[in-house]
């Protein structure tokens, strides 16, 4: 497992062990095993791949131990009269077994210890406790968005008795209660596990939440007169166990079960938080965080969460669009590509000039830097996009692979790009490619020396101010239609994965790029993005050795890498 994030969304590590070495002997359904001192039950089991059921616990947030359903049963070293434990035949200590299940979340190992996870004890007691926390809750999983993710669904089939002695009737509770800007709460399906209270109190220092009245009417609620609508509140709905919390985005929207799961990676800014993009035939439903403790952890921002509907924008780019008589009319990937090729051999290498993008991935960019270099232009440079940053995962690059486009030298942190308004304007610069969806209208080269190119060149995924002044424009894909490789603001090299495909006619833009190129300068043995990661890992020495099986899901941190030796020359 990569080393845990030091981070304030990180306070509390309950998987990993303080010393790993410091190991101790404990006894699991009867095996002795070597755990490090430190580990609480649940966790034990976890690296036994054995598996204790447990609402509250969580192992980035407190131990309350208020759900009771990691029962089991423990035992320590049986004494004899001279103080020292007795042996079995085994040579191992006897356990002397507690009449009396203790809760597994709150109970750190210690030397000898017992540990019983599926006794007849622990499952007579699970049922009970099962049987307990279904007593007040609604059956409405047939419309609970939690339905086929909710824990009390499954435990109930793994651990309950599928039956309930309650003929009373149940506690009425606020339902559809209105959290704040991002959450709806349904307090009939909470089980007072307090992740939620504990996440915002603990980590995002947020206290908004927490409980009132006692006994079955205790309840969920936001303090009065607050909301709450933290940047990070929609991950309580993600670690709530059941379906109380549920988002406003993806409510009502699609049963989980129809969702595809695809793992790349959130493209909102530098950080490059780890995510899971639930989609359906050629839509995205929804981002979840998936774990990295090298990245994000369990989080992620909710900005970034819910920066995908731009997708299904309207001013969407479908097809490739070229200018005639002042308009821009649709055409062919052909015509296009060719009208591109046209107005980029029609002027000098020198008077050309090419806004990269820090939004391309590491193949785009590759593919780009070996088209650059076959036509002799030098002139490229990314604009930078400000994130709003925070103290938690929110990073102050807007971009999300400032650093791969650094390492592929295609950006100069904005410096030649300042001064490419001036050198249009003054007849220096005659074409410009502008790639990755960037609006240089908006950074900075007005309309007026726009209309001065002899060609603008345009590709990106949303119309904007660029896309409408140009004479070729080229609709690409969105982070969720394309697959490539990305570096965080940490320099962790990461893989982006495609989820659906691009709507349209519009094409994944590293394939734009190989047809320009190939339009251009007939160079091409580029065929797959496999072909492209080889190349690339071939020409970049940070990249050497590397393959994309071996970046994984986790992704890898490009400083500790060492690259493969290389051989001797003979
Ligand atoms: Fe737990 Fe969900 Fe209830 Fe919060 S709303 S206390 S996370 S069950
Ligand atoms: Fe241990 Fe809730 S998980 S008491």
């Amino acid at each position: 497992m990569s080393a845990p994030v030091k981070h304030p969304m990180n306070p509390w590590n309950h998987d990993v062990a303080k010393d790993e070495k410091d190991l101790i002997d404990v006894q699991v359904d009867g095996e002795w095993v070597k755990m490090p001192r430190g580990l609480n039950v649940v966790e034990v089991a976890h690296r036994m791949n054995k598996f204790i059921p447990h609402y509250c616990y969580h192992p980035k947030l407190s131990v309350v131990g208020n759900c009771r359903m990691c029962l089991f049963e423990m035992g320590t070293p049986k004494m004899g009269p001279d103080r020292q434990p007795v042996l079995g035949k085994d040579g191992k200590p006897e356990i002397a077994w507690m009449p009396r299940p203790q809760i597994g979340c709150a109970t750190s190992i210690t030397p000898g210890m017992g540990i019983r996870t599926d006794s007849a004890l622990v499952k007579d007691c699970r049922n009970g406790v099962m049987e307990f926390l279904l007593i007040n809750h609604p059956l409405d999983c047939p419309i609970c968005d939690q339905a086929g993710e909710c824990k009390l669904q499954e435990y109930s089939v793994e651990y309950g008795t599928g039956g309930s002695r309650f003929v009373e009737d149940k506690v009425k509770k606020p339902k559809n209660v209105d959290l704040g800007e991002r959450i709806v709460l349904d307090d009939e399906r909470c089980i007072l596990c307090s992740r939620c209270v504990r996440f915002s109190s603990e980590l995002t220092k947020d206290s908004v939440l927490g409980f009132v009245n006692r006994g079955s009417h205790s309840t969920l609620t936001a303090y009065p007169g607050k909301s709450f609508d933290n940047d990070y509140s929609l991950n309580t709905v993600d670690i709530c166990p059941v379906g109380a919390l549920t988002s406003k985005d993806f409510r009502f929207q699609m049963r989980v079960w129809f969702l595809k799961e695809t793992k790349s990676l959130c493209a909102s800014c530098g950080t490059g938080c780890n995510v899971t993009i639930g989609s359906r035939e050629r839509k995205v439903y929804r981002l979840t965080p998936r774990e990295n403790e090298s990245v994000n952890s369990h989080w992620m921002c909710d900005h970034g969460r819910l920066n995908f509907h731009y997708l299904e924008d309207q001013n969407r780019l479908q097809q490739p669009l070229l200018r005639a008589a002042g308009e821009q009319f649709p055409g062919s990937w052909v015509d296009a590509l060719n009208r591109a090729a046209e107005g980029l051999k029609k002027v000098k290498p020198q008077e050309i000039a090419v806004v990269a993008s820090a939004r391309m991935t590491n193949e785009e960019l590759f593919v780009l830097q070996r088209m650059l270099e076959e036509l002799g232009v030098t002139q490229v440079d990314t604009v930078n996009r400000p994130g709003q940053a925070d103290q938690f995962l929110r990073h102050a690059d807007g971009n999300p692979n400032t650093r791969g486009a650094e390492l592929l030298g295609m950006s100069q942190g904005g410096r030649k790009f300042s001064s490419w308004a001036g050198e249009i304007a003054a007849g220096k610069i005659k074409a410009l490619l502008v790639l990755g969806g960037e609006d240089v209208v908006k950074a900075g080269i007005p309309d007026s020396a726009l209309a001065k190119l002899e060609m603008l060149i345009a590709s990106g995924i949303l119309s904007n101010a660029t896309t409408r002044a140009a004479q070729v424009v080229l609709p690409g894909a969105g982070f969720a239609e394309k697959s490539g490789s990305m570096v965080n603001v940490h320099g962790r090299l990461q893989r982006l994965s495609r989820a659906i495909t691009a709507p349209g006619m519009a094409r994944e833009d590293w394939m734009i790029l190989r047809d320009l190129r190939e339009t251009l300068t007939g160079g091409n043995s580029l065929h797959s993005i496999e072909d492209v990661w080889k190349a690339m890992a071939a020409a970049v020495p940070a990249l050497q050795g590397l393959s994309w099986a071996k970046i994984g899901d986790q992704g890898i941190d490009l400083g500790s890498f060492q690259p493969a030796a290389v051989p001797a020359q003979p």
